[in-house]
């Protein structure tokens, strides 16, 4: 017999008929009523059963997440709450649960304890809502791109390269961690290990999406990066996923046109296509924000914040005009701010960031044209000599969900800036030959996923919107 979804069978027309579907128990109750979850929606549907006419070892066996074959008619509810059920006429226990050990109870559960059960906490409403909205953001990223003739590049995940200077690498060796081989003067003799020289996880796909956009034109990556920076905070993962589009002779400004066209379509993309998951996380989000104090509540609501990002043009200006709003803002004057903003030059930390995007501009916010000094060795510079052209969109909530810039394409200004950073000329050789041969503008930018699916359903910490995070001292599972 066919089996059907849960969601197949909500859209269906099998009034009537009679239907068999597989799934887990949500509940049980009055010895009557099964709610069958199969993951294919968030509803569950309502499963009949006549306890009178049931094997009563079975019936003890309908326990929450026991896996259930279930077949019988569909007809259309007596109850409220759904419009229609399976009238059961034969259950089959797949699997057992013993609801003593299950730990997932039908109440309440902190996210720190459902983090411990990572493995499980998928089986909950908010989890597989998230899980379902992670999954359409990242088919609708790869339509978004395909449909504009991007093409998709897999970038390596183990690299010698440092594309982001900062240096906070996992270092990637099959040497012997306790008796590694030693060159004459007592360092670790890389050139032994399995690659022959030090190698790392990529913090960033970007600098051989380049070396590919000089030939396609347009790619893009979307994969895993890897950053061992000690960032225990809600926003920062050790392990997440990024999408780096790189096109060449765009400019900035067509970076930035890319970068806001780029969000708004598939945030689009999950208002109509993740409705019924997009409604129960913002619910979800209104009961979080009316326990926070006033001050620190959501104006809106999460999806009048989806679609108030579709409906604004995102604010633009440049590193110095932000510097000058944040110094003469109240929190700055009041010296509020944790890091106070006095001169031209500092590195933005989120609170300046959520400060301009939350009480200032009241909308998404792209600063361009950063200080030199605190961005990557790879941006254009300016005539002025000092700053740079990058860009970061920054978001409500979130800060910084986008960091790219317009690429220094003229290779001698690329080398004397390297020089300057020590960053040697011979690791890089195969970057630099992109500007030897056929150079050209070009500009990209990352936008980090789980920032997004943090945006998209209102989660408030980025460790749960990825299956199983990985930060400082945590990698279990
Ligand atoms: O600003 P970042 O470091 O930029 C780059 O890596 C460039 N190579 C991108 C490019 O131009 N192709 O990182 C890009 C984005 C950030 O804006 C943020 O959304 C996300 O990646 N990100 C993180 N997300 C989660 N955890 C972390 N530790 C993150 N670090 C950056
Ligand atoms: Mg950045």
């Amino acid at each position: 017999m066919h089996k059907y979804s849960v969601l197949e069978l909500l859209n269906s027309d099998k009034l009537g008929t009679e239907v068999h579907i597989k799934g887990w128990v949500r509940t049980f109750r009055s010895n009557r009523f099964i709610a069958l979850n199969d993951g294919s929606t968030l509803h569950n549907i309502q499963c009949v059963v006549d306890f009178e006419k049931m094997d009563e070892t079975i019936l003890k066996r309908i326990t929450i997440s026991a896996a259930l074959a279930i077949t019988g008619t569909l007809v259309e509810s007596q109850g409220s709450g759904q419009n229609m059920e399976i009238q059961v006429s034969k259950l089959e226990i797949l699997g057992d649960s013993n609801p003593e050990e299950y730990p997932i109870q039908p109440k309440k559960h902190s996210f720190e304890f459902l983090r411990e059960n990572a493995h499980l906490r998928v089986r909950t409403n908010t989890f597989s809502a998230v899980m379902r909205v992670r999954s359409a953001l990242a088919f609708a990223i790869h339509q978004y791109f395909n449909q504009r003739g991007f093409f998709y590049v897999n970038t390596p995940i183990i690299t010698g390269s440092d594309a982001e200077g900062a240096g906070e690498m996992f270092r990637v060796s099959s040497l012997d961690a306790l008796h590694p081989p030693k060159t004459e003067d007592g360092k670790i003799d890389y050139k032994q290990d399995f690659f022959g020289r030090e190698t790392n996880l990529t913090v960033s796909g970007q600098l051989e999406a380049e070396t590919f956009a000089m030939s396609l034109g347009k790619v893009y990556t979307f994969g895993p990066t890897f950053r061992a920076e000690n960032s225990n905070t809600a926003r920062h993962l050790a392990e997440f996923w990024m999408i780096e589009p790189e096109v060449a002779f765009n400019d900035l400004d067509a970076n930035m046109d890319l970068a806001e066209d780029f969000i708004k379509n598939v945030v689009k993309y999950v208002l109509s296509h993740c409705q019924a998951d997009l409604t129960f996380l913002d619910e979800r989000f209104k009961q979080e924000e009316a326990q926070k104090p006033q001050a620190q509540r959501s104006e809106l609501g999460l999806i009048e914040k989806l679609n108030f990002v579709l409906e604004n043009h995102f604010k633009r200006l440049t590193y110095t005009e932000a510097i000058d709003i944040l110094k003469n803002s109240k929190p700055n004057q009041k010296k509020q701010f944790q890091y106070p903003v006095n001169e031209w030059g500092v590195d933005l930390q989120s609170e300046h960031e959520r400060f301009l995007v939350e009480k200032h501009f009241k909308c998404p916010v792209i600063l361009f044209d950063y200080p030199a000094k605190i961005k990557a060795f790879y941006m254009r510079l300016n005539e002025d000599g000092k700053t740079v052209r990058a860009m970061d969109v920054l978001f409500p909530g979130i800060g910084e969900i986008v960091g790219g810039s317009q690429r220094e394409e003229r290779l001698d200004v690329l080398l004397e800036k390297m020089k300057v950073l020590g960053i040697p000329e011979e690791d890089l050789w195969w970057y630099l030959d992109t500007r030897r041969f056929g150079t050209a503008v070009h500009s990209g930018f990352g936008l980090g996923f789980e920032r997004l699916v943090q945006f998209v359903t209102g989660m408030g910490n980025i460790r749960d919107v990825i299956p199983f995070p990985r930060t400082p001292q945590s990698a279990e599972f």
